[in-house]
């Protein structure tokens, strides 16, 4: 079998969007870059360049490689392609809740299907990489773009995919310090009371259906959730008091990006403002953050050379 050089370029995304804890996700215009070329000796060639460069590993504990390596077993080439140059140049901050691993697993997958001319399937793609990550909520959007309600039943994941009819910016309000998901998974309660999960249900199906219809006056509260985010608030200082910052700046509503830290804000004006506001916020409560103006990204991982 031969195999082509390619160029993938994979969305960053934020999951959960308030209630949506595991299943809603969004793809942002902010991009990690990936280019490979698989070998078929045991070379290993990892270079990261821009974030997380001296910190990712390049040897074969890289995500990205241990994402290939699961589509060539599944197209039986693992004794072929036994080695790979991968070139890494990566613009979504580092475990900040903003997917930079599902970028690395979806980017792995993507271009070595793309490398092999494109055997698998999207939802192949998707169980690949849901299997990888362990939940689909950052994977999906990093696929398919826009954004992304999914679940695993029996092991399979399902994704459904739209663009949201709101026009809107998301302001993100990004802390200087890394939380890791596990760290932020640890502090969440194993069960919650039957009212805080209808308090869920609700808000996720008004934020969906307020989003589809493109009707801003039910996004305001629809981020509210009491299944994560009331807890993850002691590892995030000020987090509470951001939200509402880019509220009364004017944004229509902020919720905590995945696990965090970062803070993400809805709005359809005065991005600067609310970013801000959102950057003040968090200075008051001694946290240094800075903030980036993105938009929804609607093609999800794709090739770009
Ligand atoms: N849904 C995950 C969490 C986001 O909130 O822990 C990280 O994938």
């Amino acid at each position: 079998m031969e195999a082509r050089t390619v160029k993938i370029r994979v969305p960053g995304t934020s999951a959960n969007l308030g209630a949506g804890f595991d299943t809603l996700g969004i793809a942002c215009s902010c991009y990690n870059e990936l280019e490979l070329t698989l070998y078929k000796d045991n070379r290993l060639e990892i270079e990261v360049t821009g974030e997380g460069a001296g910190d990712i590993p390049t040897d074969e504990r890289n995500i990205v490689w241990r994402s290939i390596v699961k589509v060539l077993k599944r197209l039986g080439c693992n004794k072929e392609f036994l080695g790979a140059r991968i070139k890494m140049h990566n613009m979504v901050p580092l475990s900040r809740g903003l997917g930079s691993s599902a970028t690395a697993i979806v980017g792995g997958i993507k271009a070595a299907n793309e490398a092999l001319g494109a055997p698998l399937t999207g939802q192949d793609l998707l169980k690949i990489a849901t299997d990888i990550e362990g939940h689909p909520d950052n994977v999906a959007p990093a696929l398919f773009g826009g954004m992304t309600i999914s679940t695993v039943k029996n092991g399979q994941p399902e994704t459904f995919r739209f663009m949201p009819r709101l026009n809107f910016k998301m302001v993100v309000a990004v802390p200087d310090f890394y939380l890791p998901t596990k760290a932020a998974r640890e502090v969440l309660p194993d069960k919650i009371s039957r009212s805080d999960a209808i308090f869920n249900i609700g808000s996720t199906a008004i934020l969906i259906a307020a989003l589809m219809k493109g009707s801003k006056r039910f996004i305001y509260n629809a981020f509210e959730d009491k299944m994560h985010q009331p807890y993850r608030a002691e590892l995030i200082p000020g987090m509470f008091d951001v939200f509402q910052a880019a509220k009364e700046a004017g944004a229509m509503g902020a919720f905590l990006s995945g696990a965090g830290p970062c803070l993400i804000a809805f709005t359809d004006k005065n991005e600067a403002r609310v970013g801000k506001a959102m950057i003040e916020a968090f200075a008051r409560h001694d946290v240094k953050a800075e903030y980036m103006v993105l938009s929804v990204d609607e093609e999800g991982a794709k090739v770009i050379g």
